[in-house]
C-alpha cells in the first residue's frame, strides 16, 4: 500500500491503471477511520481491481466555530486499519497541496444543498463539492463510495457527478450501526459515556417515525413530531432538526412514501450527530433499503458518456 502525498504521484498512479484497463475505486475520507469508512473499502475491495482511499481534512467544509481544529488526526493508525484491505494506496495531501496560495474556484451547489445540513452550515456543502471534485479530478475513479450516513452529501455529489457531467459511478452504502443502533460517526469519539447514552435518541426518533409510518402515517408534521417527541425526551439532546424528504431533492415531499427518507441532527453537548434512514416496509434491511432506493431513482445512476 503506498502513501501518495503529491498530485502528480496520484494523476500518475492513477493514469497507469487505466491504461492497464483495471477498474478504480476511490474512498473518500477525512480520516479518523472507523468500520463505517472500512465497511466502503470492503465493498471498493470486492468491485474494483485498484482501490484508493484518501485522507483528507478538508478545511473549506467547515465553518468559523465548527471543529476543523479538534478533528480527530491520526494518519499511524489509519494506515494500520487499512493495511489488512491490501488496497493499493492511501492518498492524503496536505492543506497547501490541494489549496495553494492563490486557490480561488469553488463549486457552488443548488437546490439539494439549502435546506438541513445546508441551511445550518452555511458553505459546508461548497467546501465538499469543491474537494470532492477535485479528488475525482485527481484520481479519475470509475467508482467512488460514499456513506449513507451523510444522505444529503451523498445528494449533492450525485447532482455534481450529474451536471458536470463526470465519468464515475457513485456507489451509495448502507449506515453501519454499533450494535445498540448508534450510527458510527467520527464524531462519536468525542462523545462523554453519557452523552453516548443520549446519541442513542437520534436512532430511535427514527425507528419511531419508520413505526408510525408502517401504521398508516403519512402525513409529513406528524412524523416529524413523532421524532421531535423522542428527542424532547432526552434532556441532554437539542435538536437541530427532524425532517421527512424527497429522497433526491430533499425537498419535503407532497406525500410521504416507501422512499422518503426521515433525517435528524442534534447536539449532545458541543458535538453534533447526524443519522436518517430511507422508509420502508417493516423487516426491510438496509441493503434492500437502499437498492430499493437505486432502483427509484436510477436517473441520477446513470452513467454520464
Ligand atoms: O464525508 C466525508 O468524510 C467528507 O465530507 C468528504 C466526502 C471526504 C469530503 O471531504
Amino acid at each position: 500500500m503506498g502513501l501518495i502525498r503529491a498530485l502528480d504521484e496520484v494523476r500518475r498512479f492513477s493514469h497507469e491503471v487505466r491504461e492497464q484497463g483495471r477498474s478504480l475505486g476511490l474512498v473518500p475520507t477525512m480520516g479518523a477511520l472507523h468500520e463505517g469508512h472500512l465497511s466502503l473499502v470492503r465493498r471498493a475491495r470486492s468491485e474494483c481491481t485498484s482501490v484508493v482511499v484518501s485522507i483528507f481534512v478538508n478545511p473549506t467544509q467547515f465553518g468559523p466555530r465548527e471543529d476543523l481544529g479538534r478533528y480527530p488526526r491520526n494518519l499511524e493508525r489509519d494506515l494500520g486499519l487499512l493495511t489488512p484491505f491490501k488496497i493499493d494506496a492511501v492518498f492524503a495531501p496536505d492543506a497547501g497541496t490541494m489549496y495553494p496560495s492563490g486557490f480561488d474556484t469553488f463549486v457552488d451547489p443548488g437546490a439539494v444543498a439549502q435546506s438541513l445540513e445546508g441551511a445550518l452550515r452555511p458553505g459546508h456543502f461548497r467546501g465538499v463539492a469543491t474537494v470532492v471534485l477535485k479528488l475525482l479530478n485527481l484520481v479519475r475513479p470509475t467508482t467512488a463510495y460514499f456513506g449513507q450516513k451523510d444522505f444529503q452529501q451523498a445528494m449533492v455529489i450525485r447532482r455534481l457527478i450529474e451536471d458536470f457531467n463526470l465519468d464515475v459511478r457513485l456507489a451509495l452504502c448502507p449506515i453501519v450501526r454499533e450494535p445498540d443502533g448508534l450510527a458510527m460517526s467520527s464524531r462519536n469519539a468525542y462523545l462523554s459515556a453519557e452523552e453516548r447514552v443520549a446519541a442513542l435518541a437520534l436512532s430511535r426518533a427514527l425507528q419511531r417515525a419508520e413505526t408510525a409510518f408502517c401504521h398508516g402515517e403519512t402525513r409529513l408534521e406528524a412524523l416529524v413530531d413523532e421524532m421531535k417527541r423522542v428527542i424532547a425526551a432526552e434532556p441532554h439532546l437539542q435538536l437541530d432538526y427532524a425532517a421527512v424528504a424527497e429522497a433526491q431533492t430533499l425537498a419535503p415531499p407532497a406525500v410521504v412514501i416507501a422512499g422518503s427518507v426521515a433525517l435528524i441532527a442534534a447536539r449532545v453537548g458541543s458535538t453534533r450527530l447526524l443519522d436518517n434512514l430511507i422508509l420502508a416496509p417493516p423487516g426491510t434491511n438496509d441493503e434492500d433499503r437502499l437498492r430499493e432506493f437505486e432502483t427509484r431513482n436510477s436517473k441520477l445512476e446513470i452513467r454520464n458518456s
